[in-house]
């Protein structure tokens, strides 16, 4: 009998094909709305492999619906807070992710958002399109500059390396900041290790790159907006749950700090009555870092990948659990 597989969103046929080679596959039919968790749980039963996406849960629940026959989850991101590794590891489940195929793609994404927040984009381009634009004007939209400024990258990884190699053509200076510093590698990484707070004070750009999990929650809240320069521009493009979302309206409300440019969260899709949407010093993207074309069909490929390689007795690419 052969395996069955679900995929929790519809992706690009000619993709699917290595898996519907190997296995039955049950995908989830809407590109832009996540399965209910009923009919997940529904829909896992009996299981060998789950294709899930960063808007599933997959907990003790999914893993107790879907049953001994679970072998993998094949996340299609790179980051998995959406599962849970404790329960992957207790029902012998093994969870794969999809690291560097995004990298370059979110790094362009996180430069364009900085550059974008810097010098206001998105509200002079809305400024023109509303009929607004009367005339050149000395000050208009007159922003912050980047080149020649200090960026701040917390959480510096495979991304931030990529984001770090775009800021030296800005002629920025690269700080980092990781648990621990990696002095070999600060030359090829062009940047220099500082301690969480000093780096928050020296940065004119803070860009916040660490994984979303129980150690990194509200890493960002009102100590830390305090200590920045009031002049400074807070980007997140990691996950919304590393940052206090009131303690950050109230910064940029009250100019504790200057402007932010947020591609990500604590609620996503965010509440269209969220505080954040009426503040004009900040921009807001919906969940796009890795949202190329290219990168998002290699994503889905290498997540199919893993799944198949678990399922047919190979190792998977990328292995968390
Ligand atoms: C990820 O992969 O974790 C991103 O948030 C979506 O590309």
């Amino acid at each position: 009998m052969r395996p069955k597989v679900y995929v929790t969103r519809r992706l690009p046929d000619d993709l699917l094909e290595p898996l519907s080679n190997i296995a039955d596959i049950t995908v989830f039919p809407h590109e832009d709305m996540p399965v209910d968790r009923t009919a997940l749980l529904q829909q896992v039963n009996g299981v060998a492999g789950i294709v899930s996406m960063l808007t599933d849960r997959i907990d003790e629940e999914v893993f107790a619906a879907a049953g001994p026959s679970l072998q993998v989850v094949a996340n299609m991101a790179v980051g998995y807070d959406n599962i849970d590794r404790e329960a992957a590891i207790r029902h012998n489940v093994m969870v794969t992710n999809t690291p560097d195929v995004l990298t370059e793609t979110t790094a362009d994404l996180v430069f364009g958002l900085l550059l974008a927040t810097a010098r206001r984009i998105p509200q002079a381009e809305q400024y023109l399109r509303t009929g607004q634009w009367k005339t050149w004007s000395p000050m208009l939209f007159a922003g912050t500059d980047v080149f020649g400024k200090t960026l701040g990258i917390v959480g510096m990884g495979r991304i931030g390396q990529a984001v770090a190699k775009r800021a030296l053509g800005f002629g920025m200076r690269v700080l980092y900041h990781n648990r621990r510093p990696n002095r070999d590698q600060e030359a090829t990484m062009h940047s220099t290790w500082l301690p969480f707070d000093e780096l928050l004070r020296a940065a004119d750009f803070v860009v916040v790159l660490v994984p979303g999990s129980a150690d990194t929650a509200a890493l960002f809240g009102v100590r830390e907006f305090a200590l920045m320069k009031p002049s400074a521009i807070f980007i997140n493009a990691a996950r919304g749950t590393v940052v206090d979302e009131s303690a950050l309206v109230e910064a940029l409300s009250n100019h504790t700090i200057h402007a932010a440019g947020l591609d990500v969260y604590q609620q996503e899709p965010i509440r269209m009555d969220h505080p954040l949407l009426s503040l004009d010093n900040a921009v807001l993207l919906p969940h796009i870092g890795s949202a190329s074309v290219a990168t998002r069909r290699r994503m889905a490929e290498l997540a199919i990948e893993n799944c198949v390689a678990v399922i047919t007795g190979r190792p998977p690419i990328h292995r968390i659990v």
